[in-house]
């Protein structure tokens, strides 16, 4: 089992406290690793150390486009080691292992991307009267801090570490203590690149210990959280405190609506795909399909008869669903399946699955539950697990009234053939990004995330994130009388 330190001011080093976190596969839940417990002091260190770099010339007199080099330099340093990467993400996580060769490649993307952006962060020039000059000027915030879940850390670590760079912040990150592997594994990578020490610092630690300093840092000037509703909730109570910004998402209870013109193979194809990802633990699961009665029989069927032909065990074997996180995770997802046996139909799936050699592991068949009240938690809450609920309707208006039926407002998926109901429908779903007749759309590095409602708010991905870590100045400049 590996011991490992955590990234603070260029350093690799111990927590204060001496302590460490272990962390398991969940495979097999056999411990890898040891990383460090950080704590409220250990907070205290990186982000006195961001802000110092922050505020130093070596830093201001770093170019954009420079900025941009180093971005540029990460996406090639994870595409050399994405294998390497791909099978730490694997065994950290437990997903399955092609899926973590795209959350790989997704990082490389990020990386990229932002790297080009880094030089064409503009203001505008804005007609006020003769004899003034007006212009806004983006800048950086100043430190940014940054939450990060088990369920996709390199994806979100990078998406979010690259957009805030970018823009010119000095970044600290608290991975989640279920998953920090990947995360460490890219202060690696920006250790052997050119940048300034305290640009990039990642304290490991417990949520309520290290992330909660984190949150509640007086000298953090922005905060972005992905993670579940209650402790958003808790990140932006600590935040408020210093009145530093917040950008939140809050995962959800994202619907596939589908209507009986649709092409049914594919919407079966990514209905599938979208529930079962990452064993369901992932914040635009398409967890609810939403389906027109007419065809939901022979539909349903189909999605039965390819849940059961679905291949489950340890993501290293690339099978179709890996282990769930953690013990925590199952119970919640367990604790679901039992109101599925007093209140629904499950009409395939519902149980653990042990698997030989692998038995410590938390295993979940993929289920579908039909016949759900609206009402039902099934039907409310997110479950975090390869578990779709079954709802049917038969108008439109019902379709669009089900999809919104929940506090949540993610992604909506709509399959249909019709045009015209596409943009109807599109037009009055509450969420934060919508589908027609796809869903994910190949990674969305380019398009702008995040929830309507209890989803949160604030946008990541695309150069819309660019808003998250940037703030505007507005300067006039008075040059005749
Ligand atoms: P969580 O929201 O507690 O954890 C997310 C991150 O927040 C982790 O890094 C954790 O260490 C940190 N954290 C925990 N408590 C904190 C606090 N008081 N202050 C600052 N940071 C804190 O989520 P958890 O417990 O891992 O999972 C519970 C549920 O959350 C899941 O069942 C799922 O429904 C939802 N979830 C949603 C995600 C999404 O992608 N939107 C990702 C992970 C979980
Ligand atoms: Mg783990």
């Amino acid at each position: 089992m590996k011991k490992r330190k955590m990234y603070v001011d260029g350093k690799w080093i111990d927590s204060k406290s001496g302590e460490a976190i272990t962390v398991f596969n969940p495979a097999n839940y056999e411990p890898i690793a040891q990383v460090p417990r950080g704590n409220s002091e250990d907070v205290n260190d990186a982000v006195e150390a961001a802000r110092r770099t922050f505020e130093s010339q070596q830093w201001r007199n770093v170019k954009p486009h420079e900025r941009g080099y180093i971005l540029l330099e990460m996406a090639k340093r994870i595409r050399e080691c994405k294998d390497e990467l791909a099978r730490l993400e694997t065994l950290d996580v437990g997903k399955p292992l092609s899926q973590s060769y795209a959350d790989v490649e997704a990082a490389a993307r990020y990386f990229e991307f932002y790297g080009g952006v880094a030089d064409k962060i503009m203001g505008e020039t804005i007609p006020v009267e003769p004899g003034i000059l007006d212009y806004t000027i983006r800048e950086p915030l100043g430190v940014t801090a940054h939450i990060i879940p088990w369920n996709y850390p390199i994806q979100i670590s990078s998406r979010s570490a690259a957009a805030a760079i970018a823009a010119g912040n000095a970044v600290v990150m608290k991975p989640a203590e279920d998953a920090p592997l990947t995360t460490l594994k890219l202060a690696e990578f920006f250790d052997e690149l050119n940048l300034p020490n305290g640009i990039f610092n990642v304290v490991t630690g417990f949520g309520h210990e290290a992330g909660a300093a984190l949150a509640l840092h007086p000298d953090i000037d922005h905060v972005t959280f992905t993670g579940s509703v209650e402790t958003g909730i808790s990140v932006m109570q600590a935040a408020a405190k210093n009145v530093v910004p917040v950008t939140l998402e809050l995962g959800g209870k994202s619907p596939n609506i589908v209507f009986s013109d649709c092409d049914k193979e594919k919407a079966l194809h990514w209905i599938v795909k979208s529930i079962i990802q990452n064993a369901g633990q992932t914040c635009s699961a398409g967890s609810r399909l939403i389906i027109e009665k007419s065809i939901k029989d022979s539909f349903v069927e189909a999605l039965v008869e390819r849940f059961k032909n679905m291949t489950i065990g340890p993501g290293i074997e690339d099978v179709d669903i890996g282990p769930i996180i953690s013990k925590k995770q199952f119970d919640i997802i367990q604790n679901f399946l039992s109101i599925a046996e007093r209140e629904g139909k499950i009409l395939v799936g519902g149980r653990r699955v042990m698997i030989p050699g692998n038995e410590k592991g938390y295993y979940v068949q993929p289920t579908i539950v039909d016949e759900v009240d609206a009402n039902s938690p099934l039907a409310q809450e997110e479950i975090f697990g390869p578990v779709l609920t079954v709802l049917t309707f038969e108008s439109e208006e019902e379709a669009i009234q089900m999809a919104n039926g929940t506090k949540f407002g993610l992604v909506t998926g709509i399959w249909t053939s019709d045009v015209k109901r596409a943009h109807r429908v599109a037009e009055r779903v509450q969420s934060g990004q919508v589908f027609i007749n796809n869903y994910g759309a190949g990674g969305g590095i380019q398009m702008p995330f995040g929830g309507y409602k209890r989803s949160g708010f604030g946008r990541e991905k695309g150069l819309e994130a660019l808003r998250n870590y940037t703030q505007l100045k507005n300067i006039a400049l008075k040059y005749s009388d």
